[in-house]
């Protein structure tokens, strides 16, 4: 008999689907000489609910041990998500935030990446960001942010003293929160009759589509797709009214929903639902058969890795992604296999990688010099990288991709 849970969503029943098994906090790099005795691990597995379509993790790691003052993600990191979030900022600035002073909220704000367009243009705006390490960031750009968790009481507070949102924004955010009906019912109590929810996250039909296993970690707690965005969203009187692909991390949807009955699907959300149902891309059969493709890819990467290290070949990780804590404490890569892992962010640098401890370094480490080949952690960013680091090719370098596949390119 698989596991089961109750699902955080409908109170249905989750059947679990693929187990990663024993692994950290994604986001907690340790300072050398830890105590790896004390490092905190959970059981990573995920499931189907199949009265709502929910996909979602068996188990859930405590809040504030992931998004606290020590959150190492900072947003700006990449040119093209700045890029991504200002463009974003702009079509609202046409579109939702014509009326007469009008109110976005955000969840997740991060270092103020999107909101800081919009401060920019004077719209009123509030940040809700529980990790200081980000959120002080963001007021050091001039964003108003508030360092909390969004739930039902924040949002009735900022009714109170703000008033109500034309916005409601959240990118990467979430997903991230298991806490669902309180999330929800606080974004119909803060929204206008005539304002919308937009959200962004990793759709399920990519991870799917792409193998993106790595999608799968502690923090991303809810894998969506229309299906359960609608189910969900008509418990707390709210409608999916558009839905619109993106390409960045990986493959994202960005959803909109509104107070019920306010405005028209578009029929770009209608297409893109009936084609998921067409792809039954939320039956058991399709998440199991993902779940093989995982443990191919498993195989294949170790088997890599392994030879190359038998050939005496240098390899280092390029990108200290949250992601790869589920790659590397599925695969068992640790500093045996990979010597280090680079990234851009100094909250990272110095400090050992989650479960499998390799040691992050400095960007400036990769040409020093070049390895034999790159294991690109990063793989979302991997038209920015691979161009940024194009030296790196020409010196007779190889990038190591195993999404969908493992292949070197
Ligand atoms: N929006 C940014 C982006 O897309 O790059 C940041 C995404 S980051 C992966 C997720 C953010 O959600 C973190 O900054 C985290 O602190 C924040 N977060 C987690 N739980 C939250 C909650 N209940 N309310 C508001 N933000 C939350
Ligand atoms: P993400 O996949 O969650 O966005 O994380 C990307 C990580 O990769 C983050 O730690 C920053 C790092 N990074 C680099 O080191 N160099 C780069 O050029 C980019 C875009 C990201
Ligand atoms: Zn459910």
């Amino acid at each position: 008999m698989p596991n089961t849970s109750q699902c955080r969503v409908c109170g249905g029943t989750v059947t679990e689907f693929f187990d990663f098994g024993r692994q950290p906090l994604s986001d907690a790099f340790l300072k050398p000489g830890t105590d790896f005795d004390k490092e905190f691990f959970f059981r990573l597995a995920v499931g189907l609910c199949e009265t709502c379509t929910m996909v979602q993790l068996m188990e859930e790691v405590p809040r504030d041990l992931m998004f606290n003052e020590s959150y190492p993600y900072f947003s700006s990191g990449s040119t093209f998500m700045r890029n991504h979030f200002e463009s974003l900022a702009k079509r609202l600035l046409t579109t939702e935030l014509t009326g007469a002073d009008p109110f976005v909220v955000e969840m997740g704000c991060n270092d103020g990446v999107m909101l800081k367009t919009l401060a920019d243009a004077g719209v009123r705006h509030l940040g809700v960001e529980p990790s200081a390490s980000v959120a002080d960031v963001a007021a050091s750009k001039g964003i108003r942010v508030r360092t909390a968790f969004f739930e039902l009481e924040t949002a009735q507070d900022i009714v109170k003293t703000e008033g109500n949102a034309d916005v409601i924004y959240a990118a990467n955010t979430l997903c991230h929160i298991p806490y669902m009906d309180s999330i929800l019912d606080g974004v119909a109590a803060l929204l206008k009759p005539t304002g919308v929810f937009v959200f962004e996250d990793p759709y399920l039909g990519d991870i799917v589509e792409r193998t993106s296993f790595d999608q799968i970690y502690d923090e991303h707690f809810y894998f969506f797709t229309l299906q359960s965005v609608q189910e969900m969203a008509s418990r707390h009187g709210l409608e999916l009214v558009d839905a619109e692909r993106l390409t960045v991390h990986g493959g994202e949807v960005r959803y909109t929903l509104a107070p019920k009955g306010s405005r028209k699907p578009t029929q770009e959300m209608l297409d893109l639902l009936a084609q998921e149902k067409a792809r039954k891309l939320n039956d058991r059969a399709t998440l199991e058969a993902f779940g093989a493709k995982v443990l191919k890819i498993r195989e294949d990467l170790v088997a890599l890795l392994t030879r190359l290290r038998d050939e005496g070949k240098r390899v280092v990780a390029y990108g200290a992604t949250a992601k790869s804590a589920t790659v590397t404490n599925l695969c068992g890569i640790g500093p045996d296999l990979v010597e280090f892992v680079c990234d851009s962010t100094p909250a990272k640098q110095g400090r050992l990688s989650p479960g499998t401890h390799i040691p992050v370094k400095e960007s400036a480490a990769f040409s020093a010099p070049y390895p034999d080949y790159a294991l690109l952690f990063a793989w979302n960013h991997a038209e920015e990288i691979m161009a940024k680091e194009q030296a790196f090719r020409d010196a007779g370098g190889k990038w190591i991709l195993y999404v969908p596949e493992v292949h070197v390119v």
